[in-house]
């Protein structure tokens, strides 16, 4: 297969080297994707091969990501690959939250089992394996936390060094706590993730630094796996509905390429319908579907939410996103701060549990249900993208009444659930458990 880089404006569609250090367009400054000539197999033997390597312990095979190469394969040399065996993540029905979405099942396919806890890591082995064959010596990113704890990772793993630029005082002790632990230079700027990013975009470029926000197309590549992992294991039925958060819309443009691709394969037959979420303080894309088409993306300036991993106030990827989520027939959905903390704690009941941004998912279902746009008898996945452990502060304040919102109001502990301290006494624990 032939590999290279192609600008996603329609207008433009330039290409470029698959080894060109590209994030944007340099002729029109569009979006960059990676795109792919030649003969694939044919989609029956894809499907056997991919359902063969399970079967095989090289690290190749053992990723959940690498198994499915075929549909990326940008990579000359498969030396280059870093993997900590991303992927491999379970799908999970959860009754409990299905009756409380208002469907009659529902299924979780669980992003924060990854090595580094979220979805990140599906892109970052990617990312970071493209970085190898470039013969960088440094990476960095922006992040609201998850980024910077894979990339750090990945980072570590392959000898490259990981320099980090987080939002100071607004990304979870928990993601921080994982950056330092692998070695990340951590800068925490006294900025929003928006304004860090440019910033990062400028001292990549006067460094040499080979930057893995989701604008590396290489990213975008690696979580494609998340929807033909789903795939393969629903042994290619297509559900009704995929949904799943969104911040800075890496993760709906990669979904959206993957089924896209998926079905011009002959893998699948037909699109499922994307469902982003968003939180209501930081929601220009739900705001965007609601313009005319051919409206531009219009940035909240101080995007707000409790759910850090999604505090961001200008995506870039909106451009390829609105193009998926309109290809799919689908919706976007916004949930409060209570509705996000009540749907976690819904999760968290099923024993499955995760980070706040994973229960926009549930959430958004919950409202799109309600209003008929959802069918209570479809078939739908909901993608979880964080572990329950990124953000226990969170759950804590949560369950003790104590969760304030950004503007300082006392969310309801609806579902709360009290730890009670006891003195050492048998007798008295047996009469309150009694
Ligand atoms: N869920 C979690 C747990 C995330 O960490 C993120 C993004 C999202 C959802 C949204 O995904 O950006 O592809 O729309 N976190 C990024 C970070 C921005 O820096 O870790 P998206």
């Amino acid at each position: 297969m032939h590999a290279e880089l192609i600008c996603f404006e329609r207008s433009c569609r330039a290409r470029y080297a698959i080894t060109a250090v590209l994030y944007n367009c340099p002729q029109c400054g569009g979006l960059l994707e990676a795109t792919y000539t030649g003969t694939m197999p044919a989609a029956e033997d894809l499907k056997r091969t991919w359902r063969a390597r399970r079967l095989d312990n090289s690290p190749l095979e053992q990723s959940g990501v690498w198994r499915y190469r075929e549909l990326f394969p940008f990579l000359d040399d498969y030396r280059h690959v870093v993997t900590l065996r991303e992927g491999n993540t379970p799908l999970l029905d959860a009754p409990i939250a299905a009756r409380y979405g208002g469907l009659g099942r529902l299924t979780f396919k669980h992003q924060g089992f990854n090595p580094t806890g979220s979805f990140k890591d599906n892109g970052m082995t990617c990312g970071a394996a493209q970085a190898v064959r470039l013969k960088m010596q440094r990476v960095a990113c922006v992040s609201t936390g998850n980024t910077s704890a894979s990339m750090a990772a990945y980072a570590a793993a392959a000898g490259l060094q990981p320099v980090i630029f987080i939002p100071h005082g607004n990304i979870s002790y928990g993601k921080l706590a994982q950056a330092l632990e692998y070695g990340a230079r951590t800068l925490q700027v006294e900025a929003n993730f928006d304004q860090i990013l440019a910033l990062v975009r400028v001292l990549a470029e006067r460094l040499g630094i080979y930057l893995l926000n989701s604008i590396n197309p290489f990213r975008i590549e690696g979580q494609k796996s998340i929807m033909v992992e789903l795939m393969d294991q629903r042994d290619w039925r297509v559900p009704d509905w995929v949904v799943l958060p969104g911040g800075n819309l890496g993760n709906t443009s990669a979904f959206g390429k993957a089924l896209r691709e998926m079905k011009a394969l002959g893998l699948i037959d037909r699109l499922p319908r994307l469902a982003v979420v968003q939180a209501e303080g930081s929601a220009p894309f739900y705001d965007l579907m609601r313009q005319p088409g051919g409206a531009r993306l219009r940035a909240v300036g101080h995007p707000e939410t409790l759910a850090t991993a999604i505090k961001i106030g200008d995506p870039v990827s909106w451009p390829k996103a609105i193009e998926e989520v309109t290809a799919s027939g689908g919706v976007v959905e916004k949930a409060t701060e209570q509705e996000i903390a009540d749907a976690k704690a819904q999760i968290g009941l099923c024993g499955i549990g995760c980070e706040p941004a994973s229960a926009a998912t549930l959430a958004g279902i919950r409202k799109l249900v309600a209003a008929g746009t959802i069918d209570r008898d479809a078939d739908v996945v909901a993608v979880l993208t964080g572990n329950v452990l990124k953000d226990p502060d969170y759950i804590y304040r949560y369950h003790t009444g104590q969760l304030k919102d950004p503007h300082g109001e006392t969310l309801a502990s609806t579902y709360g659930n009290q730890p009670i301290v006891v003195p050492n006494d048998p007798d008295r624990i047996a009469a309150l458990l009694g």
